[in-house]
């Protein structure tokens, strides 16, 4: 696991939305995997100036998002779809049929978590999976308990998740019970997870997250088992890691790796060599 650590909430911004153009400018027709929630809206808006002053090219790019309240339909203001179209799609040049996000009236959701796993099969897979955390430690809406092997499924939410997230509606009891999610299992078949988490009050999850045991009670911790993840978070989403000091070293080295300054790694030109 890489963890990066930035200054404040819009540095981390800028470095992840940095992995996310580097994927399209390599692959332009690379499959995302996209987050909803506040912590992903900054890299979003970095995104989008870089569509409008550095062109980057969205055209072949196709997206699933992680979940979907259900009860919700697209055009609810609080929906997911709505929040995506508001904050990503409608401002770059993605073709809508190639943005996917799970059906939050589906009456059958059985069946359409099972087309929404095809779907992202039959698209070759995820390359870069996004996400943000909930304070309890929650991947998409995974929350405490679930299987670590999970699927596509409809799940419950708790009333930790819900408290959070009334803040996005003017009603607090009309927050969905409910919603439609990728599974844990799903999100680390992704290529690459990359997750953002910006202020404080993720601190502990996060600590959890990277430094606590794999559990299904912190479902993020299950990225522990993945080979390609980052972790990018501010000062104080970082404040509870207890070996803040050593993620620093491995960065300083993983930079001058980057830039090929391999002399002040003590790469090459050994004093003993012949
Ligand atoms: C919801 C979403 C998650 C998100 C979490 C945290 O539960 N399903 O994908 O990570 O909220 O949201 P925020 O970034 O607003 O703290």
């Amino acid at each position: 696991m890489r963890v990066i650590i930035e200054r404040d909430g819009e540095a981390v911004s800028r470095r992840a939305a940095y992995f996310i153009a580097r994927l399209i400018r390599r692959k332009p027709a690379c499959v995302l995997g996209l987050a909803t929630g506040s912590s992903p809206v900054g890299t979003y808006q970095e995104l989008i100036r870089l569509h409008r002053e550095d062109g980057l090219d969205f055209s072949r790019v196709t997206t699933f998002n992680l979940d979907e309240y259900v009860g919700l339909s697209p055009a609810h203001p609080q929906s997911y779809r709505a929040f995506m179209q508001e904050q990503l799609f409608k401002h770059v040049n993605l073709p809508p049929n190639q943005t996917h996000v799970p059906d939050g009236r589906a009456l059958d959701f059985e069946t359409a978590s099972r087309e929404y796993e095809l779907r992202i099969r039959e698209s070759g897979g995820i390359d870069l999976q996004l996400l943000g955390i909930g304070t309890d430690g929650h991947i998409a809406f995974n929350e405490p308990g679930s299987s670590l092997g999970s699927r596509t499924r409809l799940k419950s939410l708790t009333s930790e998740t819900i408290r959070d997230n009334a803040r996005f509606f003017s009603n607090p009891d009309q927050v969905p019970r409910l919603a439609i999610t990728m599974g844990v299992g799903t999100i680390l078949e992704a290529r690459r997870c990359l997750l953002v988490a910006i202020g404080a009050n993720k601190a502990q999850a996060i600590r959890e997250t990277i430094e606590g045991p794999v559990t299904s009670q912190i479902t993020a911790s299950a990225l522990q088992l993945h080979r390609d993840v980052i972790v990018v978070v501010d000062e104080e989403a970082a404040s509870q890691l207890a070996r803040r000091s050593y993620y620093e070293e491995v960065e300083r080295s993983q930079q001058l790796l980057e830039s090929g300054n391999y002399s002040a790694l003590g790469i090459g030109g050994f004093a003993h060599d012949s």
